[in-house]
């Protein structure tokens, strides 16, 4: 437990605490944890911490504002959920381009039921790379991820059936690309394969298991070559929802609201009892993404390309203590 967290604007010091466990169990990049947080007596602030950079699979740190977006989201929603609306300012202020919000705990008024769903449903969000059982996402719930990615200026686009294919040849040359660079792979080694033990990276046993030659959408191994063969007859669903995050712009600021847009995309799939996995690749090679960009319209910058479907439990990864990641005005420590 952090002792020198105080109370935040109209937030007491167990909700801040609250509020900023739930911000780090955003996802990230390899589980990188790009963020930190800085608490003064009337507001949170955001920064990146550009030290958990990922720099050979997101050289301009896109992934990582993506990252900080969905940790701002959780937030919002942890704050909401004590009662309280959070004020927020995005990038503030053109000295600090590390500071990337500041959320102000403002008035007191009661959340909506929503607002509270998908703050319980932080916890229960995860990153499943294992196979989905083979039954298809109803097309009310398309709607529902739609309206989630709206909410948050952001815009989820569905793929046609006949389009995958295409979708597909984009991951697999994204996927061939980066495993010709010696580079990334020292990177993917890096983060992924991990013990239990560790507070960041991708540990064996979140890692799925080892990806095949046939498999159509996982194709990143994240265990290093430690995870176990596939259990016979345990194939990958046929059909999962594959759908595409996109922005209407693709400055910081854009990233950050789609980064917020992805993640109550993940909660409102969860809420509605769905796994979901990322599969990045495609919009980390600029020429995939630009191919991809073109296939769903031309008119958004894809963000993040994800995988949706039923799915059985995962283990939850770690993540770095809060003391690691925060801290506080000498004004506000407990
Ligand atoms: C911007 C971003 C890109 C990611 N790319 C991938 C990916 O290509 N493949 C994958 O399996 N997971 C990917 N992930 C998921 C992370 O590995 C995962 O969030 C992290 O390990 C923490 O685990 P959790 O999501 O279960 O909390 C990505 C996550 C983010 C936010």
């Amino acid at each position: 437990m952090n002792k020198l967290i105080g109370a935040v604007g109209n937030l007491t010091a167990d909700q801040v605490r609250d509020a900023l466990l739930k911000a780090t169990a955003a996802p990230s990049l390899h589980n990188s944890q790009p963020w930190r947080f800085h608490c003064t007596p009337h507001a949170i602030e955001v920064h990146a911490d550009r030290s958990h950079a990922v720099p050979v699979a997101d050289p301009e740190d896109r992934e990582l504002v993506l990252a900080c977006g969905a940790a701002l989201l959780n937030l919002r929603l942890a704050i909401r959920a004590a009662g309280v609306h959070p004020d927020v300012r995005m990038l503030p202020t053109r000295c600090s381009p590390d500071l990337l919000a500041v959320v102000r705990p403002a008035r007191r008024g009661p959340p909506t039921p929503a607002d509270v769903g998908l703050a319980a449903a932080i916890p229960r969000r995860r990153t499943n790379r294992r196979p989905f059982l083979p039954t298809a996402v109803p097309s009310s719930v398309h709607n529902l991820l739609r309206q989630a990615a709206e909410a948050e200026r952001a815009w989820l686009a569905i793929p046609e059936r006949a389009q995958l294919p295409k979708v597909q040849a984009l991951a697999r040359q994204a996927h061939q690309a980066q495993l010709a660079d010696a580079n990334f792979v020292a990177e993917l080694r890096h983060w992924t394969g991990r013990d239990l033990g560790t507070p960041d990276g991708v540990p064996v046993r979140s890692s799925g298991p080892r990806p095949e030659p046939q498999d159509e959408w996982v194709l990143r191994d994240f265990s290093s070559g430690r995870a176990n063969s596939r259990v016979a007859g345990k194939d990958f669903e046929p059909e999962p929802l594959i759908c595409v995050l996109g922005s209407f712009q693709d400055g910081v600021y854009a990233q950050l609201q789609a980064g917020m847009a992805m993640q109550r995309v993940l909660l409102a799939a969860t809420v509605a009892g769905l796994s979901s996995s990322f599969l990045s690749q495609v919009i980390e090679i600029p020429a995939t993404r630009k191919e991809l960009r073109a296939l769903i319209g031309g008119g958004l910058w894809p963000q993040m390309l994800l995988r949706i479907g039923y799915g059985s439990p995962v283990p939850a990864t770690p993540r770095r203590p809060l003391d690691e990641v925060t801290s506080c005005d000498s004004a506000n420590r407990s």
